[in-house]
């Protein structure tokens, strides 16, 4: 069975040291809380650092034992490669610059050179541990040029490659002095995930002005032939862990504290890693500035500031450290009260039973980062009040989880009058308001959680691998083409599926301008003039033109894939509809729903349509393509038809199609030499009807079930003209 390796530079246990023990505690932060709720069936190994120094050693084995029985493989970061590597360019350098702080960032030679060799140490585990049809899914900006190093060592391996922050615009990165190796590390793996499509343009923009290599559909073609393919996987919670909270039997007298507070006074929830990223200090302003304007809620509200220790050997971590606590001090000393402390304020993590009971027992969650890759405490907040349809979300718009739990109140963090507003509007907001608005998010969250995020993507990047497989392996060789025209030539009875527009002659702007030329009637001539040569052109054409240009020739003709076939000298008509496939169909358009905030699915007597006119241009041709791509197998299975309208994608029955016209003329008499060939997914269809030694020949290099491909309609006119003149 495949394994999958995961890769991050924190594993999802943290090791420390404590009067002399050691100790293990869950670490903090969305990677590692987010992938530790992975599918339990999943056979995975995850390579990380531990967050502790040990020396080799017997103490180091005796951990690394502990550790493997968890599925956890440490690697072991010595004191000057947390200080170069981890504090200096991930988190003096990278953290920044990916942030939008230029002015925190620190650039400086010694950081990068250690900040590739610990890359490095990452790239050389993995290869001594990967094996056949192993998955290799490397995480975040630490690591980021791990996929171009395994992928040199190991060029067959299938590398996913997922980052957790935000890909910053152009115009920040390019300041980076060694962008362009950070970005071949990344276009390394076979698959390239991100949170937001917003980050994913940043990404492909880049790579287009850095590299040349422009994108098609999200897909970068590499020097090899390789494709990487970019697209957006907004990261999901475990919603049902959130929901249900945690066992209710023996409560701490911590949780007993807070379900009491909770019931005396309205919380504020405010739950952070300490990070400058996050907005903390304009959040106790914003608070302070609330409190200044609305004394009836004095004695009533109070913030509880959840501040969780991170990064504590960086500059700015411990300023702003500094920062906080006289932010807290200042309001406390001026609103506080000896029955009131208007923020309750804990600078250090609490265990899930604690978090859960805040998330269920606050009335306001006041989630403002002034930049972060998405957020998952947004969304714990909302799956936390699943059985109470209570509470209001206070969300930044500046954070990736707003893009898809747009019914919560979205602020500007440098707005404070904004923030203000926004927790006068919260603490009034009717019930109803409130019910309706956490549902919708809930819905949402419920149906696309974390273990949908990581299966969508290990999906993907197999599909990727799959087609990069194709593309590289079927092209028409000179062998073949000999061993073709030699069949050809000793067969007496010959079949000859053509494809019309895109295989025998080129696009046009305009469809009536794609006509036949001379040569290609000569061509067709010559073929059926051969004794025992049938030439069947099967299209997707009206019948009328199809028709026109090729009625009375001898050639047989199938129009608008299968409806009209040419009998006796007209058009037949061949109709047949049901609605049996829809139940298939749906569950995908759903899934395509969750990943893809704004659009929705319309539903017809035949048809089923996925609209997507709120969404961003360029997702929504992604996605068009992706449906198109994905509905392929299912839609020859269903004689189904996927149209494109403005906005929207139409699946519809057609009751017929390439593949039934193709099999149809197989069958008719015992053929010793079949040929199909066509260069759209429409043909694909015909090339399944076919025997599986016939010959099956794609046009274009995309992904096909067609047994060779050629590059262009040159080549399939070569090929023609070829046979024509044998
Ligand atoms: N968290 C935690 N212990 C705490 C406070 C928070 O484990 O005391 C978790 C929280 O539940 C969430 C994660 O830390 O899953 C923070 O992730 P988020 O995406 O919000 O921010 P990040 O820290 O990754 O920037
Ligand atoms: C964010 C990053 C993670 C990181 C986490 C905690 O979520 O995306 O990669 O692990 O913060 O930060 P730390 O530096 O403690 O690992």
């Amino acid at each position: 069975m495949a394994r999958i390796i995961i890769v991050s530079n924190r594993l999802p246990i943290t090791l420390d040291r404590k009067d002399g023990g050691l100790i293990y505690h869950p670490s903090a932060g969305g990677l590692a809380t987010g992938l530790s709720s992975l599918d339990e069936s999943l056979d995975k190994i995850w390579l990380g650092w531990p967050g502790h120094y040990l020396d080799p050693g017997y103490e180091r084995e005796y951990v690394e034992h502990q550790f493997e029985k968890d599925g956890l493989s440490p690697i072991f970061l010595s004191p000057h490669e947390v200080r170069f590597f981890y504090e200096g360019f991930s988190n003096n350098t990278i953290w920044p610059l990916f942030h939008y702080f230029p002015e925190f960032i620190e650039y400086n030679e010694s950081y990068w050179k250690v900040y590739q060799e610990v890359n490095q140490k990452f790239a050389d585990r993995i290869c001594e541990l990967i094996q056949e049809d192993d998955i290799v899914w490397v995480h975040d900006y630490q690591l980021m040029l791990v996929p171009g190093m395994v992928r040199k060592a190991k060029p067959q391996a299938t590398i996913g490659f997922f980052l957790h922050i935000p890909f910053p615009s152009y115009e920040i990165f390019r300041t980076l002095p060694w962008r362009e190796e950070i970005l071949r590390g990344i276009l390394g793996a076979d698959l390239v995930g991100f949170h937001t499509f917003g980050y994913m343009r940043h990404f492909l923009s880049s790579v287009y002005r850095l590299t040349g290599k422009d994108q098609n559909f999200g897909k970068v073609t590499m020097d090899s032939n390789r494709t990487v393919n970019v697209d957006v996987f907004p990261m999901g919670i475990n919603y049902e862990k959130y929901a249900i909270g945690a066992p209710s039997d023996e409560p701490s007298a911590e949780v007993q504290f807070i379900q009491d507070y909770g019931k005396r006074r309205k919380i504020v929830l405010s739950i952070d890693r300490l990070d400058y990223s996050k907005g903390i200090p304009q959040r106790i302003e914003a608070f302070g500035k609330f409190l200044e304007k609305n004394s009836k809620y004095h004695g009533e509200v109070t913030l509880i500031l959840v501040v969780v220790p991170s990064r504590s050997n960086v500059g700015q971590y411990i300023k702003l450290k500094d920062r906080i606590d006289k932010a807290v001090g200042r309001i406390n000393g001026r609103f506080g009260t000896f029955n009131w402390i208007p923020v309750r304020y804990y600078y250090r993590s609490f265990p899930f039973e604690s978090l859960s009971a805040m998330y269920k027992s606050s009335f306001i969650a006041m989630i403002t980062p002034v930049r972060d890759g998405m957020n998952l405490v947004a969304k714990e907040f909302v799956a936390s009040r699943d059985d109470s349809k209570t509470g209001v979300l206070i969300l930044s718009e500046m954070a990736g989880a707003a893009e898809e739990l747009f019914e919560a109140l979205l602020i500007n963090p440098n707005n404070t009058n904004d923030m203000v507003e926004a927790l006068e509007t919260a603490i009034e907001m009717p019930p109803e308001e409130q019910a309706k608005r956490l549902s919708d998010m809930q819905l949402r969250l419920k149906e696309y959680g974390i273990k949908k995020w990581a299966s969508n993507f290990i999906d993907l990047l197999m599909e990727t691998k799959t087609f990069q497989h194709d593309r590289r392996t079927k092209l028409l060789s000179e062998e073949s083409l000999d061993l073709l025209t030699q069949s050809y030539k000793k067969a007496s009875k010959r079949l000859l599926l053509l494809d019309y527009d895109g295989t025998l002659v080129n696009f046009q702007n305009e469809p009536s301008e794609a006509k036949p030329d001379q040569a290609l009637y000569d061509d067709l001539d010559k073929l059926i003039k051969q004794k025992g040569t049938k030439v069947v052109i099967i299209s997707g054409r009206d019948k009328h033109t199809l028709g026109e240009w090729f009625g009375g020739r001898g050639i047989e003709l199938v129009s608008e894939h299968g409806v009209w076939w040419w009998k006796n000298g007209g058009w037949k008509l061949n109709e047949r509809v049901s609605d049996d496939w829809k139940s298939e169909i749906r569950p995908i358009l759903e899934n395509l729903v969750a990943r893809t905030p704004g659009s929705f699915i319309e539903e017809k007597d035949f048809t089923l349509a996925w609209h997507y006119r709120r969404i961003d241009k360029e997702l929504g041709a992604k996605r068009v393509r992706e449906i198109r791509d994905g509905l392929i197998y299912l839609t020859a299975n269903h004689n189904l038809q996927v149209l494109e309208g403005n906005k929207v994608v139409e699946i519809r029955n057609a009751g017929v199609n390439k593949g039934k016209s193709a099999a149809a003329w197989v069958h008719k008499r015992e053929w010793d030499f079949m040929l199909a060939i066509g260069d759209d997914h429409t043909d694909e269809d015909t090339f399944k009807a076919m025997p599986a030694d016939a010959y099956t020949i794609k046009v274009g290099l995309a992904r096909t079930h067609a047994r060779f491909k050629v590059l262009g309609t040159e080549d399939a006119r070569g090929l023609i003209a070829k046979l024509a003149n044998l």
